[in-house]
């Protein structure tokens, strides 16, 4: 008897259903209140929210123990408090924001002229517009603006309190159109990309590693009032451990419909939170107002990305412009790294360990590291490219 309930609880421990999930449990998880005090970085909590003035971030991250002290704060912000946290002005220069948005725009101009790209799997046809892989075509039509778009020290730090050092950047943009309707409560990628049926199939400790892989944001590319339709956001919900389950479910989503919370963003702000908080990109009311946002997607160094990217490509097109811009004195050796953490390879794995050993340490040198060491010994464009070449050959099987 005692065997069989032991063998009941292993179960159900283990496998988590959508038939067990229970909306009072859940209940009990996003019906908690933020308190401001257990966040001293933090300016504000609005809606449940967590809310930093990225400057203000920025200056207590001076010292080692000032940045530890930062990073371990955003990292529970993400995992056991709400989930969710705005940056304000973490681009306290918008025009770098407005020159990106132009290129954007010429994208999006392209893939309609040339009818190519930009289908959504949340979204209506034709509510919005889409640029997957953002990030590469950001970095070949203008390596000059992506540097210093990903120079950001907001989008570095948070990225870093989530992920550890060596993620790997991807972003993709979103343009809602007015009367663009909003996108059904989702959790995202990788669990929350998946049918139920496949998801029942992980124990339950994937569905905790699946959040702590990824980390989404969303840079504000224009001032977003309510009536453009910011994200929708449920608080806490990422601590509910069923939850990619529970969403397949009427009663959870309507929950999210009735307690749902919006904040206004304006251009500049960036806000992350947690891959398995319930959102959902709102409906733009407007009458004019085309809402832009980069959506980044890093991923951890020991994660698979959603989408291909191309580093030893952008990491060619990027090297002139930050050895220029470094040069000019336009980047501080910190953000030059912050760009490059988001264009190169920052992990040395998987790797062909016959051609590519781990001289010297424990593991074989990174395209990142490679960037940087040109960078340290003023190479030349062709060199750090044919240097590129060696290295990516070296570590195919
Ligand atoms: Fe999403």
């Amino acid at each position: 008897m005692k065997t069989d309930n032991t063998q009941r609880q292993r179960l159900d421990r283990v496998w988590l259903s959508k038939d067990s999930c229970d909306i009072e449990a859940f209940r009990v998880e996003v019906e908690r209140r933020t308190n401001l005090a257990d966040y001293p970085h933090a300016l504000a909590c609005e809606k449940n929210v967590l809310i930093y003035d990225s400057a203000s971030l920025l200056a207590a991250c001076a010292t080692t123990d000032g940045r530890r002290a930062a990073l371990a704060e955003i990292c529970e912000a993400l995992a056991i408090g709400p989930g969710v946290a705005v940056f304000k002005r973490a681009y306290a220069d918008t025009s770098v924001i407005d020159a990106a948005s132009g290129i954007f725009d010429a994208i999006i101009e392209e893939q309609h002229r040339t009818n190519s790209g930009g289908g959504d799997h949340f979204a209506k046809p034709g509510a919005n517009d889409r640029i997957w892989n953002s990030l590469e075509k950001h970095c070949l039509k203008s390596p000059e603006n992506f540097a210093v778009y990903y120079a950001n020290s907001i989008v570095a730090l948070v990225s870093e309190a989530w992920l550890g050092p060596n993620y790997q950047m991807t972003a993709q943009v979103n343009r809602v159109n007015p009367g663009g309707a909003s996108q059904s409560a989702h959790r995202d990628y990788h669990l929350g990309f998946q049918t139920s049926d496949v998801i029942e199939q992980y124990p339950a400790h994937v569905h905790r590693l699946s959040p702590v892989l990824t980390l989404q944001g969303a840079v504000a590319h224009c001032d977003m009032p309510l009536e453009s339709g910011p994200t929708l956001f449920l608080p806490y919900s990422q601590t509910y451990l069923p939850g990619y389950l529970a969403l397949k479910r009427p009663e959870f989503s309507a929950y999210f419909d009735e307690h749902h919370v919006q904040l206004p963003l304006e251009k500049g702000d960036v806000v992350f939170f947690n891959p398995a908080l319930y959102h959902a990109a709102g409906s733009n009311r407007s009458a004019d107002i085309k809402r832009v946002a980069n959506l980044l997607q890093v991923s951890s160094a020991f994660g698979r990305a959603m989408e291909t990217v191309d580093r030893t490509r952008m990491s060619v097109a990027l090297y002139p412009a930050i050895k220029a811009l470094v040069g000019s004195g336009t980047l501080s050796p910190e953000e030059a790294a912050n760009a490059i953490a988001s264009c190169a390879e920052g992990y040395s794995f998987p790797t062909n360990l016959d051609r590519d050993p781990p001289l010297g340490g424990l593991a074989p040198k990174t395209q990142a590291q490679l960037m940087h060491e040109a960078l340290a010994g003023g190479w030349s464009d062709q060199e750090f490219r044919k240097a590129l070449d060696e290295q990516t050959r070296r570590k195919l099987s």
